[in-house]
Protein backbone atom coordinates (compact mmCIF):
# COMPACT_ATOMS: atom_id res chain seq x y z
CA UNK A 1 0.00 0.00 0.00
CA UNK A 2 1.46 3.47 -0.46
CA UNK A 3 2.89 5.41 2.05
CA UNK A 4 0.88 8.17 3.71
CA UNK A 5 1.31 10.89 6.56
CA UNK A 6 -0.26 10.46 9.59
CA UNK A 7 -2.19 13.46 11.85
CA UNK A 8 -3.71 13.96 15.24
CA UNK A 9 -7.27 14.66 14.66
CA UNK A 10 -8.74 14.91 17.66
CA UNK A 11 -7.12 14.92 21.27
CA UNK A 12 -8.39 14.63 24.75
CA UNK A 13 -8.02 15.19 28.30
CA UNK A 14 -9.43 14.43 31.63
CA UNK A 15 -7.88 14.12 35.19
CA UNK A 16 -9.11 13.71 38.93
CA UNK A 17 -11.33 16.30 40.76
CA UNK A 18 -8.75 16.10 43.79
CA UNK A 19 -6.22 18.80 43.98
CA UNK A 20 -3.31 18.67 46.31
CA UNK A 21 -1.96 22.04 46.21
CA UNK A 22 1.48 22.99 48.04
CA UNK A 23 -0.40 24.19 50.92
CA UNK A 24 -1.64 20.53 51.76
CA UNK A 25 2.00 19.19 51.12
CA UNK A 26 3.52 21.83 53.61
CA UNK A 27 1.32 20.10 56.13
CA UNK A 28 2.63 16.34 55.09
CA UNK A 29 6.47 17.03 54.63
CA UNK A 30 9.06 19.68 55.43
CA UNK A 31 8.93 21.68 52.34
CA UNK A 32 6.95 25.31 51.56
CA UNK A 33 5.54 26.63 48.64
CA UNK A 34 8.23 28.93 48.10
CA UNK A 35 10.67 26.21 47.78
CA UNK A 36 8.51 24.19 45.01
CA UNK A 37 7.59 27.18 43.14
CA UNK A 38 10.61 28.20 42.89
CA UNK A 39 12.51 25.07 42.18
CA UNK A 40 9.54 23.55 40.03
CA UNK A 41 7.48 25.96 38.65
CA UNK A 42 3.91 23.72 40.59
CA UNK A 43 1.81 25.20 42.49
CA UNK A 44 -0.93 22.64 42.63
CA UNK A 45 -1.45 18.70 40.87
CA UNK A 46 -4.16 16.47 40.68
CA UNK A 47 -4.75 13.36 42.79
CA UNK A 48 -6.50 10.59 42.59
CA UNK A 49 -9.66 9.59 45.19
CA UNK A 50 -9.48 6.30 46.44
CA UNK A 51 -11.81 4.06 43.93
CA UNK A 52 -10.25 6.18 41.02
CA UNK A 53 -7.85 4.53 38.78
CA UNK A 54 -5.95 4.88 35.26
CA UNK A 55 -8.31 4.04 33.13
CA UNK A 56 -10.99 5.55 34.07
CA UNK A 57 -9.55 9.04 33.30
CA UNK A 58 -7.93 7.15 30.11
CA UNK A 59 -11.31 6.33 28.93
CA UNK A 60 -12.60 9.44 29.36
CA UNK A 61 -9.94 11.68 27.48
CA UNK A 62 -10.11 9.04 24.65
CA UNK A 63 -14.06 9.38 24.15
CA UNK A 64 -13.02 12.98 23.79
CA UNK A 65 -10.40 12.42 21.25
CA UNK A 66 -12.62 10.18 19.38
CA UNK A 67 -15.47 12.64 18.98
CA UNK A 68 -13.44 15.61 18.17
CA UNK A 69 -11.97 13.03 15.13
CA UNK A 70 -15.35 11.92 14.31
CA UNK A 71 -14.66 8.19 14.03
CA UNK A 72 -16.41 5.25 15.31
CA UNK A 73 -14.48 3.73 17.52
CA UNK A 74 -15.11 0.40 15.88
CA UNK A 75 -12.42 2.11 12.81
CA UNK A 76 -9.27 2.15 15.40
CA UNK A 77 -7.13 -0.29 14.47
CA UNK A 78 -4.43 0.51 17.18
CA UNK A 79 -5.20 1.55 20.70
CA UNK A 80 -1.73 2.51 23.14
CA UNK A 81 -1.72 3.08 26.23
CA UNK A 82 1.54 4.61 27.60
CA UNK A 83 1.30 4.22 31.68
CA UNK A 84 4.10 3.64 34.38
CA UNK A 85 0.74 3.32 36.83
CA UNK A 86 -1.70 0.75 35.12
CA UNK A 87 -4.92 -0.44 36.53
CA UNK A 88 -3.14 -3.43 37.00
CA UNK A 89 -0.44 -5.99 35.86
CA UNK A 90 -3.14 -8.22 33.54
CA UNK A 91 -4.84 -7.72 31.39
CA UNK A 92 -3.22 -4.50 30.09
CA UNK A 93 -4.83 -1.12 30.59
CA UNK A 94 -5.04 -0.81 27.09
CA UNK A 95 -7.16 -3.81 26.63
CA UNK A 96 -9.42 -2.52 29.29
CA UNK A 97 -9.66 0.88 27.53
CA UNK A 98 -10.30 -0.61 23.90
CA UNK A 99 -13.27 -2.69 25.88
CA UNK A 100 -15.01 0.54 27.44
CA UNK A 101 -14.49 2.36 24.28
CA UNK A 102 -16.26 -0.70 21.90
CA UNK A 103 -12.73 0.22 19.65
CA UNK A 104 -13.29 -4.40 19.28
CA UNK A 105 -11.13 -3.98 16.08
CA UNK A 106 -8.14 -2.82 17.40
CA UNK A 107 -4.91 -4.25 19.20
CA UNK A 108 -4.48 -3.26 22.23
CA UNK A 109 -1.33 -3.32 24.43
CA UNK A 110 -0.02 -1.00 27.05
CA UNK A 111 3.61 0.95 26.50
CA UNK A 112 6.16 1.36 29.32
CA UNK A 113 8.19 4.51 28.61
CA UNK A 114 7.70 6.66 31.49
CA UNK A 115 7.63 10.22 30.28
CA UNK A 116 8.36 9.55 27.44
CA UNK A 117 5.62 7.40 26.76
CA UNK A 118 3.22 9.06 24.60
CA UNK A 119 6.01 10.37 22.05
CA UNK A 120 6.32 6.30 22.16
CA UNK A 121 3.36 5.94 21.13
CA UNK A 122 3.06 8.28 18.62
CA UNK A 123 5.83 6.99 16.88
CA UNK A 124 4.57 3.71 16.57
CA UNK A 125 1.12 4.69 15.77
CA UNK A 126 2.53 7.07 13.36
CA UNK A 127 4.96 3.84 11.38
CA UNK A 128 1.92 1.63 10.65
CA UNK A 129 -0.64 4.18 9.70
CA UNK A 130 2.16 5.00 7.06
CA UNK A 131 2.66 1.62 6.23
CA UNK A 132 -1.20 1.30 5.43
CA UNK A 133 -1.97 -1.47 8.63
CA UNK A 134 -4.03 0.61 10.02
CA UNK A 135 -6.26 4.02 9.53
CA UNK A 136 -6.79 5.19 12.60
CA UNK A 137 -4.84 4.33 16.13
CA UNK A 138 -5.81 6.05 19.70
CA UNK A 139 -2.24 6.94 21.51
CA UNK A 140 -3.11 7.86 25.28
CA UNK A 141 -1.22 9.09 28.22
CA UNK A 142 -2.66 8.50 31.38
CA UNK A 143 -1.22 7.74 34.89
CA UNK A 144 -2.39 7.93 38.66
CA UNK A 145 1.59 8.43 39.72
CA UNK A 146 0.44 9.16 43.25
CA UNK A 147 -0.55 6.16 44.27
CA UNK A 148 3.72 5.83 43.70
CA UNK A 149 4.44 8.67 45.12
CA UNK A 150 6.29 8.16 49.46
CA UNK A 151 4.39 11.13 50.66
CA UNK A 152 7.28 10.96 53.32
CA UNK A 153 10.22 11.83 50.44
CA UNK A 154 9.63 15.31 49.78
CA UNK A 155 11.87 14.55 46.80
CA UNK A 156 9.27 13.44 44.76
CA UNK A 157 5.80 13.90 46.26
CA UNK A 158 5.95 17.18 45.53
CA UNK A 159 6.14 16.86 41.49
CA UNK A 160 3.71 14.36 40.32
CA UNK A 161 0.62 14.47 39.65
CA UNK A 162 -2.51 12.34 37.74
CA UNK A 163 -4.31 12.17 34.19
CA UNK A 164 -4.92 11.44 31.04
CA UNK A 165 -4.42 12.74 27.31
CA UNK A 166 -5.46 11.11 24.35
CA UNK A 167 -4.77 11.92 20.51
CA UNK A 168 -6.21 9.79 17.63
CA UNK A 169 -4.36 9.89 14.58
CA UNK A 170 -4.78 9.02 11.38
CA UNK A 171 -4.40 9.88 7.64
CA UNK A 172 -3.02 13.07 7.09
CA UNK A 173 -5.32 15.47 4.50
CA UNK A 174 -2.67 17.63 2.18
CA UNK A 175 1.04 18.15 3.38
CA UNK A 176 0.12 18.11 6.83
CA UNK A 177 0.97 15.84 9.87
CA UNK A 178 3.56 14.08 11.45
CA UNK A 179 6.83 15.14 9.68
CA UNK A 180 9.43 13.41 11.72
CA UNK A 181 9.58 11.61 14.66
CA UNK A 182 12.89 10.37 17.04
CA UNK A 183 12.78 7.72 20.22
CA UNK A 184 15.76 6.89 22.26
CA UNK A 185 16.78 5.05 25.21
CA UNK A 186 19.63 4.37 27.79
CA UNK A 187 19.24 1.80 30.48
CA UNK A 188 22.45 2.44 31.72
CA UNK A 189 20.40 4.74 33.67
CA UNK A 190 17.65 2.38 34.95
CA UNK A 191 18.43 3.46 38.79
CA UNK A 192 17.58 7.35 38.18
CA UNK A 193 14.20 7.37 38.58
CA UNK A 194 12.28 3.60 39.45
CA UNK A 195 10.35 1.66 41.78
CA UNK A 196 12.35 -1.80 43.07
CA UNK A 197 9.84 -3.66 44.45
CA UNK A 198 6.67 -5.00 43.14
CA UNK A 199 7.60 -6.74 40.69
CA UNK A 200 9.16 -10.41 39.93
CA UNK A 201 12.54 -9.35 40.83
CA UNK A 202 11.38 -8.13 44.34
CA UNK A 203 7.88 -9.71 44.19
CA UNK A 204 5.33 -7.90 46.30
CA UNK A 205 5.13 -8.78 50.35
CA UNK A 206 4.16 -7.14 53.31
CA UNK A 207 7.78 -6.47 54.08
CA UNK A 208 8.07 -4.34 50.84
CA UNK A 209 5.12 -2.63 51.24
CA UNK A 210 6.05 -1.74 54.52
CA UNK A 211 9.14 -0.81 53.75
CA UNK A 212 8.28 0.97 50.38
CA UNK A 213 9.95 -0.58 47.57
CA UNK A 214 7.29 -0.24 45.42
CA UNK A 215 7.53 3.72 45.57
CA UNK A 216 9.36 5.41 43.00
CA UNK A 217 12.99 6.33 43.77
CA UNK A 218 14.62 9.21 42.02
CA UNK A 219 17.92 10.91 41.58
CA UNK A 220 16.87 14.05 40.91
CA UNK A 221 20.04 16.12 40.15
CA UNK A 222 21.40 13.92 37.90
CA UNK A 223 17.88 13.35 35.66
CA UNK A 224 18.09 17.21 35.51
CA UNK A 225 21.04 17.68 33.67
CA UNK A 226 20.17 14.89 31.10
CA UNK A 227 16.56 16.20 30.42
CA UNK A 228 17.65 19.15 29.71
CA UNK A 229 20.53 17.90 27.26
CA UNK A 230 18.48 15.13 25.62
CA UNK A 231 15.45 17.14 25.09
CA UNK A 232 17.31 19.73 23.12
CA UNK A 233 19.05 16.98 20.96
CA UNK A 234 16.15 15.59 19.60
CA UNK A 235 14.49 18.33 19.22
CA UNK A 236 17.50 19.64 16.87
CA UNK A 237 17.43 16.38 15.49
CA UNK A 238 13.82 16.20 14.37
CA UNK A 239 14.08 19.14 13.15
CA UNK A 240 17.34 18.65 10.96
CA UNK A 241 15.32 15.83 9.71
CA UNK A 242 12.37 17.39 8.26
CA UNK A 243 14.65 20.46 6.90
CA UNK A 244 13.70 23.40 9.86
CA UNK A 245 15.07 24.94 12.46
CA UNK A 246 14.07 26.15 15.86
CA UNK A 247 13.12 29.47 14.84
CA UNK A 248 10.60 27.67 12.76
CA UNK A 249 8.22 26.35 14.77
CA UNK A 250 5.25 28.31 16.25
CA UNK A 251 4.88 26.26 19.31
CA UNK A 252 7.11 23.77 21.47
CA UNK A 253 5.23 21.75 23.71
CA UNK A 254 8.09 19.93 26.01
CA UNK A 255 7.35 17.19 29.06
CA UNK A 256 6.41 18.92 31.85
CA UNK A 257 8.45 18.34 34.50
CA UNK A 258 10.33 21.42 36.20
CA UNK A 259 9.61 24.66 34.89
CA UNK A 260 13.36 25.43 34.98
CA UNK A 261 13.65 22.23 32.85
CA UNK A 262 11.45 23.77 30.57
CA UNK A 263 13.07 27.08 30.67
CA UNK A 264 16.95 25.33 29.74
CA UNK A 265 16.19 23.38 27.03
CA UNK A 266 14.31 26.80 25.68
CA UNK A 267 17.35 28.50 26.40
CA UNK A 268 19.53 25.98 24.69
CA UNK A 269 17.29 25.64 21.24
CA UNK A 270 17.12 29.35 21.37
CA UNK A 271 13.68 29.95 21.09
CA UNK A 272 11.07 32.28 22.11
CA UNK A 273 9.44 31.92 26.01
CA UNK A 274 6.45 33.10 24.16
CA UNK A 275 6.22 29.83 21.83
CA UNK A 276 6.71 27.19 24.70
CA UNK A 277 3.68 25.78 26.30
CA UNK A 278 4.01 25.31 29.89
CA UNK A 279 1.13 24.19 32.50
CA UNK A 280 3.45 22.68 35.05
CA UNK A 281 1.90 24.80 37.47
CA UNK A 282 -1.44 23.31 37.86
CA UNK A 283 -0.63 19.53 36.49
CA UNK A 284 2.79 18.89 37.97
CA UNK A 285 4.85 15.96 36.57
CA UNK A 286 1.88 13.27 34.94
CA UNK A 287 4.64 11.56 33.35
CA UNK A 288 2.84 9.57 30.28
CA UNK A 289 -0.04 12.14 30.42
CA UNK A 290 2.12 15.24 30.06
CA UNK A 291 3.17 16.07 26.60
CA UNK A 292 -0.85 14.73 25.29
CA UNK A 293 -2.66 17.09 28.25
CA UNK A 294 -0.50 19.82 27.50
CA UNK A 295 -1.53 19.05 22.99
CA UNK A 296 -5.30 19.15 24.10
CA UNK A 297 -5.14 22.52 26.21
CA UNK A 298 -3.55 24.00 23.30
CA UNK A 299 -5.75 22.39 20.72
CA UNK A 300 -8.68 24.06 23.04
CA UNK A 301 -7.20 27.48 23.26
CA UNK A 302 -6.68 27.32 19.45
CA UNK A 303 -2.86 27.78 20.09
CA UNK A 304 -2.28 26.20 16.67
CA UNK A 305 -3.30 27.12 12.67
CA UNK A 306 -3.39 25.21 10.10
CA UNK A 307 0.25 24.52 8.55
CA UNK A 308 1.56 25.56 12.04
CA UNK A 309 4.95 23.55 13.03
CA UNK A 310 4.53 22.09 16.52
CA UNK A 311 7.39 20.60 18.23
CA UNK A 312 7.34 17.97 20.86
CA UNK A 313 9.78 16.58 23.04
CA UNK A 314 9.68 14.45 25.96
CA UNK A 315 12.45 13.10 28.98
CA UNK A 316 11.84 9.83 31.68
CA UNK A 317 12.72 7.41 33.49
CA UNK A 318 14.32 4.53 31.85
CA UNK A 319 15.97 6.82 30.93
CA UNK A 320 14.01 7.29 27.79
CA UNK A 321 13.42 10.36 25.52
CA UNK A 322 11.65 11.18 22.13
CA UNK A 323 10.74 14.07 19.83
CA UNK A 324 7.86 14.69 17.27
CA UNK A 325 7.86 17.62 14.59
CA UNK A 326 4.37 17.85 13.43
CA UNK A 327 2.84 20.07 10.79
CA UNK A 328 -0.45 21.43 11.94
N1 LIG B 1 11.25 21.05 49.96
C1 LIG B 1 12.31 21.65 50.55
N2 LIG B 1 13.57 21.25 50.36
C2 LIG B 1 13.78 20.21 49.54
C3 LIG B 1 12.73 19.54 48.90
C4 LIG B 1 11.43 19.99 49.13
N3 LIG B 1 10.34 19.43 48.56
N4 LIG B 1 13.24 18.54 48.13
C5 LIG B 1 14.57 18.59 48.28
N5 LIG B 1 14.90 19.60 49.15
C6 LIG B 1 16.23 20.00 49.60
C7 LIG B 1 17.25 18.90 49.47
O1 LIG B 1 17.22 18.07 50.61
C8 LIG B 1 18.53 19.70 49.37
O2 LIG B 1 18.89 20.09 50.65
P1 LIG B 1 20.46 20.13 51.05
O3 LIG B 1 21.09 21.14 50.11
O4 LIG B 1 20.42 20.58 52.47
O5 LIG B 1 20.97 18.76 50.84
C9 LIG B 1 18.12 20.94 48.59
O6 LIG B 1 16.69 21.04 48.73
C10 LIG B 1 18.46 20.91 47.12
O7 LIG B 1 18.05 19.63 46.59
P2 LIG B 1 18.26 19.27 45.08
O8 LIG B 1 17.80 17.86 44.87
O9 LIG B 1 19.64 19.63 44.66
O10 LIG B 1 17.22 20.28 44.40
P3 LIG B 1 17.00 20.56 42.88
O11 LIG B 1 17.11 22.00 42.65
O12 LIG B 1 17.79 19.62 41.99
O13 LIG B 1 15.46 20.18 42.69
C11 LIG B 1 14.12 18.43 41.75
C12 LIG B 1 15.03 18.86 42.90
C13 LIG B 1 12.93 19.36 41.75
C14 LIG B 1 13.68 17.00 41.98
C15 LIG B 1 14.90 18.56 40.40
O14 LIG B 1 16.14 17.96 40.52
C16 LIG B 1 14.15 17.93 39.23
O15 LIG B 1 13.12 18.42 38.80
N6 LIG B 1 14.73 16.88 38.63
C17 LIG B 1 14.22 16.25 37.41
C18 LIG B 1 13.08 15.33 37.70
C19 LIG B 1 12.70 14.65 36.40
O16 LIG B 1 12.66 15.27 35.36
N7 LIG B 1 12.47 13.35 36.43
C20 LIG B 1 12.36 12.58 35.20
C21 LIG B 1 11.07 12.61 34.58
S1 LIG B 1 9.84 11.93 35.63
C22 LIG B 1 9.31 10.41 34.98
O17 LIG B 1 9.90 9.83 34.13
C23 LIG B 1 8.09 9.76 35.65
Amino acid sequence: MAEVRSAILGTGRAYPQGILTNADLEKMVETSDDWITTRTGIKERHRAAEGEYTSLFAVQASRQAIERARIDPLEIGLVICATVSPDQILPSTGCLIQAELGAHKAAAFDLVAACSGFLYGLTMADKMIKTGQIRYALVIGAEVLTRYVDFTDRSTCILFGDGAGAAVMGPAEGDRGVLSTRIYSDGRFAEQLYSPGGGTRVRPTAETLAQGLHYFKMKGNELFKMAVRSMADVSIEVLNEAGFKPEDVKLFIPHQANQRITDAVASRLNVDGSIVYSNIAYHGNTSAASVPIALDECVEKGMMSEGDLVLLASFGGGVTWGGALIKW
